[in-house]
């Protein structure tokens, strides 16, 4: 564990950027560090590997002070990512990777094996290997960043603002590798950020702080979302709140019905079979149990031509969330949900009325602190 206590900083210019900051960043998990430009998250960072120097206050690393540790040996068990992902230029991805284990003395083929070893990890073919950095995409540098900075396997990762650089979908992309590699490694990651929806994605415990380097609040996402404390934060979190709120609930009890769901070469007597008082639609699925579309039932029944009314999007029963589900209802010009197993093949259907009554349930039943990480819709 990292415990940041009562720790300040004032640079020589009289700027106070960080202020009697006190977090515990608990192992193994994503500690987030997020607030607006000039908050001190960047100078907290550089405080937990000694590349600033607090004016008052200590960091302890499992009990003891950083300040007893070899300032190298303190750094090389704490990977570090910055943004633009700070690449070697005249060395090619290979070698920027295997910088630390170079350093530590690894023989050439080792280093170049674990280098290998972690393009994969982090998603990068490995064809790239003596690619220079200015031959990569943005999103593809920032890769060879998070690799060089797991090279050692430290158990610390430090991340200032790593994918702030990148688009929005690359920046997809790189979050949820970042959540794919955490859940194998299991590293203690501390992750600075100005955007909170980056912050509510990856953070297992996200710290806001204000100008001035002041907590605002140090809490789980979802417990940001429910009960901000206080109208910074709470203006922090911007709009949508409750929507976004609703990631933190699985669809799994989510009351389905499979009753209104027919094969497009089903007959009329089937169809009829099939149609229930709560709407005048049947969802038409291919004979592989896809869905295709809502339609009109009675229509339907009757031989008539009917057309096909698109049904949004479905939502995957049991790993999407109240908010995928709800989403989907919004959507569907039925007001009925699609639910699909992972195979994709409808499983039922469910109406607005009851997506809402199962929001209730779950806003009654399980407390924040509770709830698991967020299935972002
Ligand atoms: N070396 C420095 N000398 C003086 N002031 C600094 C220095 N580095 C940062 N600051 C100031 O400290 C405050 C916090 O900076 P920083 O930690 O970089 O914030 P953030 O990363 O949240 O944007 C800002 O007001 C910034 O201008
Ligand atoms: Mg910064």
């Amino acid at each position: 564990m990292i415990v940041i206590d009562a720790v300040t900083k004032r640079y020589p210019d009289g700027t106070t950027a960080v202020d009697r900051l006190t977090l515990e960043i608990p192992d193994r998990s994503i500690t987030v560090l997020v607030g607006p430009s000039g908050c001190g998250k960047t100078t907290t960072l550089r405080m937990i590997n000694r590349m600033v120097d607090p004016s008052g206050g200590r960091i302890l690393l499992d009990g003891h002070d950083i300040r007893e540790r070899p300032v190298n040996a303190l750094r090389r068990s704490m990977g570090y990512v910055i943004q633009h992902a700070g690449l070697f230029p005249h060395r090619t991805v290979i070698e920027n990777i295997a910088t630390v284990p170079r350093l530590l003395g690894w023989d050439r083929s080792r280093a170049r094996a674990r280098g290998l070893e972690l393009m994969e990890r982090v998603g990068l073919d490995t064809a790239l290997a003596k690619r220079y950095p200015y031959q990569l995409s943005g999103g593809q540098q920032q890769r060879v960043g998070v690799a060089r900075a797991l090279a050692a396997d430290p158990p610390v990762l430090l991340m200032d603002e790593p994918f702030s650089a990148v688009d929005p979908i690359v920046r997809k992309g790189l979050q949820d590798e970042l959540l794919r590699i955490q859940a194998d490694l299991g590293k203690t990651v501390v992750f600075v950020t100005h955007d909170i929806d980056e912050a509510i994605k990856l953070g297992d415990m996200v710290a806001v702080l204000r100008e001035g380097g002041r907590l605002a609040q140090y809490a789980p996402p979802a417990e940001l979302l429910s009960a901000p404390a206080d109208e910074f934060v709470e203006d922090f979190l911007g709009a949508d709140r409750g929507i976004r709120h609703l990631s933190f609930f699985g669809t799994e009890g989510l009351e389905l019905t499979a009753e209104p769901i027919v094969a497009e070469d089903a007959t009329t007597e089937q169809v009829r079979a099939h149609t229930i008082p709560q709407t005048p639609y049947v969802l038409v699925t291919d004979t592989e149990g896809r869905p295709r579309g809502w339609t009109h039932a009675a229509d339907r029944a009757a031989g008539l031509p009917t057309e096909l009314l698109p049904y949004g999007h479905a939502f995957t029963y049991g790993q999407d969330s109240l908010r995928a589900a709800l989403d989907s209802a919004v959507l569907s010009p039925t007001g009925w949900a699609v639910a699909v197993d992972a195979e994709g093949r409808a499983i039922g259907v469910a109406a607005q009325e009851t997506i809402a009554a199962a929001i209730r349930g779950a806003h009654a039943t399980v407390g924040p602190r509770d709830s698991v990480r967020g299935v972002l819709a």
